[in-house]
């Protein structure tokens, strides 16, 4: 995928009609809803996701919880190291499409993340919702808006036209290969199944890997994240954090 970076065109090619107004906020008729305060004090994030529990819980009762933890046991059994290889070289090509941000934005109507125990509704909604976020918090920073409106872009890869990967290859929290898995990640107990479990080389605790390696050097597994680190099309700081944005353990 080729990022062009150019004005972005904010008309809508479909019955949803996007704006901005006066005071420089994003508007939205009858399409994805960006909750706004009464107070015009701009956007309200919500204290509870879209099935009545607090966020990222993914053990709380609800609809989205079995769907999720099926999500994360075919993540955990079919990430490997080999796997992850086949799909750098594959995708470091960058011989898919080129297209302007807001094209890429509007693809992901399209979208449903399966690994999300907060939404299920189109992936572009979340882009809207975290831009507003966090330009409510840190309004004076507008390199960072950017970076949550793109940072799921990469979800593209379960479109066709980019290949139309399984959920378990395109979303979910990140966690390095070619070492032992840790027990933070999410339903842990999954990894058991992995085939790297059965090579020697890769269960202990640095694996492949030695102290003060630098992350670059390590393979995290494949998805969103990395697809858009490879696109590199922004600074290196705002890549890097979309890079490692789900890599859990890490934290
Ligand atoms: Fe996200």
């Amino acid at each position: 995928m080729t990022i062009l970076i150019e004005k972005p065109e904010l008309v809508s090619q479909s019955d949803c009609q996007i704006h901005v107004d006066e005071s420089k906020e994003l508007v939205l008729d009858g399409g994805f809803p960006v909750p706004k305060s009464l107070s015009g004090e701009g956007f309200l994030a919500p204290e509870v996701n879209s099935f009545g529990n607090s966020f990222r819980d993914y053990n709380a009762e609800s609809e989205r919880q079995k769907s999720v933890e099926e999500f994360y046991k075919q993540q955990h059994v079919n990430q490997t190291y080999d796997f992850v290889q086949k799909m750098r070289e594959e995708y470091s090509k960058l011989n898919r499409m080129e297209m302007s941000i807001w094209e890429c934005c509007e693809l992901l109507n399209e979208v449903v993340d399966d690994s999300d125990p907060d939404l299920d509704e189109p992936q572009i909604q979340h882009l809207l919702q975290s831009a507003e976020a966090i330009r409510k918090d840190y309004p004076n920073e507008d390199w960072l808006h950017l970076t949550a409106l793109i940072h799921d872009l990469g979800k593209v890869l379960l479109l066709p036209k980019f290949g139309g990967l399984p959920q378990w290859a395109v979303v979910g929290d990140t966690f390095p290969l070619g070492c032992a898995f840790d027990e933070a990640n999410i339903h842990h107990r999954y990894f058991k199944e992995n085939p790297d479990c059965n090579n020697p080389s890769y269960n202990t605790k640095n694996g492949i890997y030695w102290d003060g390696c630098g992350l670059d050097n390590v393979t995290i597994s494949w998805g969103h994240d990395d697809y858009m680190y490879l696109v590199r099309f922004l600074t290196i700081i705002i890549i890097i954090i979309i890079k490692l944005s789900k890599f859990i353990s890490l934290s």
